[in-house]
């Protein structure tokens, strides 16, 4: 493959991204024509953020396979397409040329489609980092199901969520998954789930534990029994389906300041053209590079740079099943040099994680075959940085600090590796195609360099999210309301001297915790949930390891109440069963009142200052109903 779109200089991004602004149409028109499409567009962009209406490539047809491994084939097809390394070292790993990727995601989309699931049917993915996961995505992109992925650290009563919201009537699950030392219980948890959701009719169970299973007559059936099936039917091929551009591709799940996470919606040619545009530039991608990524495929991330970026790319993938810290610190190592791993794509978090173990894990590591560093998924603090730098990339590799959001699809601000300067804690310069703007509360744009002030894009970008799933008024709400004419981002943002911009975090009650992603009135309702709290509030503070933690002041008078470390676990156990493993607080703090405004309203600002332990910066709380409470509390910080 070739990549005529590939930014080699300085010079040449400066070209492209006023080329990208002055004629927008003809820009990702030529992008565009480099891929396979059964039917050629009729218009490369129409759209109106008002509404918001986003069509790109409208009234072309293609399927987002045939771009992802079926062109591929004649050139690259015994090239490997994924590299899967397991969670126990010991075990073999699994290597999928790209013929044959091609071979199981037919084969599995005949499963899929023997069990009655038809193009636009959501299908739920709840699995571990398996290859047939990747296989069962790229199965339901073949015959134009629609997939809406599900982290495994998500709870039976998240997944009811979303299967409800999504009428999803099928799931491809697995019997349990292996992370670390754990096992978690996969197959058991979406039991817990459906017992909610009655309309679902099918689950595909893939044998990955060997753990006992529950599985029930005429709705579970065994992913090895129906590939079987499939063999015995004879026709391992499997024609892909022919989708619009603006057909949707897939839904998923993010928090948002609401207490219900929405369905973000990508759709097929805009996605598709943009993740595999973002991916050649921001890390140079050359021939014959291995990509990891170490983000979990139900996560943004793993969509774009594990899925359909790396592998619309013709790239090598490497897909791992397991933790950074097992068997030990230094997993990241070993398998960057067993495998000659050229990029390595991973979260600060992470990062600050492994910088806690020393340097010892990094002895007898070569760490050679790396050209490329990436990070994301929140601000990467200087010391991470550097440590990145020096110990990982060994001061050779550049670092692409990669800002981008569920929403906006693929990397929207980011250096381009030894392509465009890298700064330690800066996102840097926005892509071609991107239109970065930074307004003031009133929404007044803020113009010139050394300014700060919160994140727009002004601009559509092809892998811009279309919609939220059934319920497009929230979309608008969302995302184009609160400024006009104006994708906001959530996020506050400074633009230095020299215009490179510097993410400083949400400016919305979103927190990020590990670089996922958790609404604080989602963690509140859990809690609330419990029997014995009377009212909660939840703030993020700084965390050194997970950038920020989950704070919780709760009015507690319920059971267990003589032993705070008791009442504590049960709460927690309460939001480790609505939301999941992930959303469990790290500090929860019991109060007999909460500082509220007159109307009756929690002043957030002040319990946020608390949690981080800037109680001489409280300001003014004359116009609190009881203004006696936040000495109390502020007392009582943990
Ligand atoms: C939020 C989006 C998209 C990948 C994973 C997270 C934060 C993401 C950066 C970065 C500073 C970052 C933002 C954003 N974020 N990347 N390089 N520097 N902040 O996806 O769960 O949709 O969260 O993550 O706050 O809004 P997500």
């Amino acid at each position: 493959m070739s990549y005529p779109y590939q930014i080699k200089t300085a010079d040449q991004y400066k070209t492209a991204y006023e080329k990208s602004v002055n004629d927008p149409e003809g820009f990702w028109g030529e992008i565009a024509s480099t891929f396979y499409w059964r039917k050629k567009w009729d218009k490369v962009l129409e759209w109106d953020f008002k509404k918001p209406t986003i069509k790109w490539f409208g009234g072309g047809k293609l399927n987002i396979t045939e771009n992802c491994i079926d062109r591929h084939l004649e050139t690259l097809g015994n090239k490997p397409a994924i590299i899967w390394e397991s969670n126990d070292p010991e075990e073999h790993h699994r290597v999928l040329t790209y013929r044959d990727l091609h071979f199981k995601v037919c084969q599995f989309a005949n499963v899929l489609k023997n069990n009655g699931v038809k193009k636009g049917d959501r299908v739920c993915i709840y699995m571990g980092m398996v290859p047939e996961l990747a296989i069962a995505v790229l199965a339901c992109a073949r015959i134009g199901a629609i997939h809406s992925v599900v982290f495994g650290g998500f709870s039976a009563q998240s997944i009811a969520d979303r299967l409800q919201d999504a009428k999803a009537e099928f799931v491809v699950t697995c019997d349990g998954a292996f992370r670390g030392n754990k096992e978690i219980p996969l197959k058991g948890v979406i039991d817990d789930a459906l017992v909610q959701c009655p309309f679902v009719k099918r689950v595909i169970v893939l044998t990955r534990t060997r753990t006992a299973v529950s599985m029930i007559k005429g709705r579970d059936v065994w992913w090895e029994d129906e590939i079987k099936r499939v063999e015995t039917q004879g026709n391992p091929e499997c024609v892909a389906e022919e989708m619009d551009a603006e057909d949707m591709l897939f839904i998923l799940y993010t928090s948002g300041s609401t207490g219900k996470p929405k369905g973000v919606v990508h759709t097929v040619g805009g996605y598709m053209v943009y993740t595999n545009y973002s991916f050649v530039n921001v890390f140079q991608y050359q021939p014959g590079d291995v990509h990891f990524c170490t983000a979990d495929i139900g996560w943004i991330t793993g969509h774009s740079y594990i899925v359909y970026g790396p592998l619309s790319a013709g790239a090598t993938s490497l897909m791992f099943e397991g933790v950074p810290t097992w068997p030990d610190a230094g997993r990241f190592w070993e398998i960057v040099d067993k495998y000659k791993v050229n990029v390595l794509y991973t979260a600060p978090t992470a990062i600050r994680s492994l910088m806690g173990f020393g340097l010892d894990p990094l002895k007898g590591r070569s760490l050679d075959s790396l050209k490329v560093l990436g990070t994301v998924g929140e601000p990467i603090n200087e010391e991470a940085w550097h440590w990145y730098d020096e110990h990982i990339g060994k001061k050779k590799c550049p670092i692409v600090d990669t800002w981008w959001q569920t929403e906006t699809g693929g990397i929207l601000i980011s250096n381009l590796a030894g392509v465009t300067p890298a700064k330690p804690a800066h996102a840097t310069l926005p892509l071609p195609g991107v239109q970065p703007v930074l307004v003031d509360e009133n929404g007044k744009e803020i113009t010139g360099n050394s300014v700060s002030g919160n994140l727009c894009i002004k601009f559509p970008w092809p892998g811009i999210l279309r919609t939220t799933y059934g319920d497009h008024e929230r979309c608008r709400l969302n995302y184009f309301a609160t400024y006009e004419n104006l994708y906001f981002t959530g996020d506050g943002c400074l633009r230095d001297e020299v215009g490179n911009y510097r993410i400083t975090g949400r400016v919305d009650d979103v927190l990020n915790v590990s670089g996922h992603r958790i609404g604080t009135a989602e963690v509140e309702n859990a809690i609330n949930m419990h029997a014995g709290v009377v009212e909660s509030a939840v703030v993020g503070y700084p965390h050194d390891i997970k950038g920020q933690g989950i704070y919780c002041f709760v009015i507690y008078q319920g059971a267990h109440g003589d032993d705070e470390n008791l009442a504590r676990k049960d709460i927690t156990q309460t939001v480790a069963r609505i939301i999941g493993a992930i959303a469990k607080p790290d500090k929860i703090q019991f109060v007999s009142g909460l500082p509220k405004t007159r109307s009756g309203k929690i002043m957030r600002r002040i319990l946020r200052k608390i949690a981080e332990g800037e109680v001489d910066k409280l300001g003014d709380t004359s116009t609190l109903l009881d203004p006696g409470v936040v000495d109390e509390i502020a007392k009582g910080r943990l």
